[in-house]
């Protein structure tokens, strides 16, 4: 959406930003990028302290030159972020307490901003876009581990998490062979199985569960007494299981949760492990990796396309072209109308006729469907 300034700016442009929801690798190196191209026109960059919590409370500092040097290979984010609070949604009494977004707005006119540059995931740009509706220039920045978000190729902070769970992989193997053990690795994703599957064919795993190819445990264990039979003495195997993944029928596992809280997954490597260790008599083990995954030092494609992303996000503030996401469509960045990949439920998950599925099952690796 462009909207074009009715008389040429008199004063310097000022530009919030926030992080939002699970931090990520990378988002560091948006939050530089974007404030080094907004000094370079002039502008004013002020950062918003723990996602919308920040806007709500008004903990919002100015950002100079100094703030942003020497972060562009930091993990987390200097912002701080929060995934627990929406300013519709604060756990107020009633449904109208609890809504403080015209807190928000009012909020972000006093402080005189002209627009805010919102980075993260589905959860976070949908509360963009709702905050678009009610007065706030926004432009989206997408970040997460996961990739699952619509309309851009990938998100920063996945390249990232895929490198280190594919190192625990690698990790796991010597000790799996040493002890003939079959080792189980969770592995983070939420709904979408992009971790899972990607480490667990660069890792060289033999089994990959994950969301969008519901497994019978049977056919995992048949994977597993295959490899016993062709090595007599006994061997090891690694199976990757994805947080979302679910057998046939199922349930997804998750963890006890607040009401006011995102649900959070967990428990399947668990329960993979022991049916394993039941059915095949097979020594077994389980490792969750958990937020290893994310953090550390993002890969050079994560600093680059969060550098693409936040340069890109800036030029678009100045184009006036609100209410859009800036998105990787390779070779090039482009906009998206928020509208369009946010807050509807199009989420991104692995597509089953995807090259990468296709070869594994070419490898010989089990999704045990
Ligand atoms: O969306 C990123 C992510 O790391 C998911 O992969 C995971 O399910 C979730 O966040 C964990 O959230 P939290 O940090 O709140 O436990």
């Amino acid at each position: 959406m462009t909207r074009s300034p009715s008389s040429p700016p008199s004063k310097p442009m000022r530009i919030a930003l926030l992080t939002g929801g699970g931090d990520c690798p990378g988002l560091n190196a948006v939050i530089r990028s974007a404030a080094r191209s907004a000094f370079a026109l002039g502008w004013e960059v002020y950062g918003i302290e723990d996602g919308f919590e920040g806007l709500l409370t008004k903990r919002v500092h100015q950002l100079h030159a100094r703030d942003v040097r020497g972060i562009i290979h930091l993990g987390g984010t200097i912002l701080g972020t929060s995934n627990r609070v929406s300013p519709f949604r604060t756990g107020g009494a009633s449904a109208e307490d609890a809504d403080r977004s015209g807190e928000v707005v009012r909020n972000f006119k006093e402080m005189g901003f002209d627009a805010l540059i919102a980075i993260g995931g589905d959860g976070t740009l949908s509360i963009a876009l709702r905050l678009s509706r009610k007065g706030i220039p926004v432009v989206g920045v997408p970040k997460t581990i996961d990739n699952d978000i619509a309309d851009t190729s990938v998100t920063f902070g996945f390249d990232t998490a895929v490198a280190t769970a594919t190192d625990a992989i690698d990790k796991l193997h010597p000790t799996a062979e040493a002890h003939k053990r079959v080792m189980v690795v969770e592995l983070m994703g939420r709904n979408a199985g992009f971790i899972a599957l990607n480490s667990g064919v660069a890792g060289g795993a033999d089994v990959i569960l994950i969301p969008e190819i519901p497994f019978e445990i049977e056919k995992v264990c048949e994977k597993i007494r295959d490899r016993e039979k062709r090595h007599r003495g006994g061997y090891f195997s690694i199976v990757v299981v994805a947080e979302g993944a679910r057998a046939k029928g199922g349930k997804l596992h998750t963890k006890s949760i607040d009401k006011n809280e995102p649900h959070r997954l967990g428990g399947v490597g668990q329960w993979v492990a022991d049916e394993i260790a039941q059915r095949t008599g097979k020594e077994t083990r389980n490792l969750v990796l958990g937020h290893l995954q994310r953090g550390g030092a993002p890969t050079t494609f994560d600093r680059l396309l969060g550098t693409r992303f936040g340069a890109a996000a800036i030029r678009a503030v100045k184009d006036g072209d609100f209410e859009t996401m800036v998105a990787l469509n390779p070779p090039t960045i482009v906009r998206i109308p928020l509208a369009q990949t946010v807050g509807n439920g199009r989420t991104k998950q692995v597509p089953l006729d995807s090259d990468v599925v296709m070869s594994a099952r070419g490898l010989g690796i089990s999704f045990g469907d």
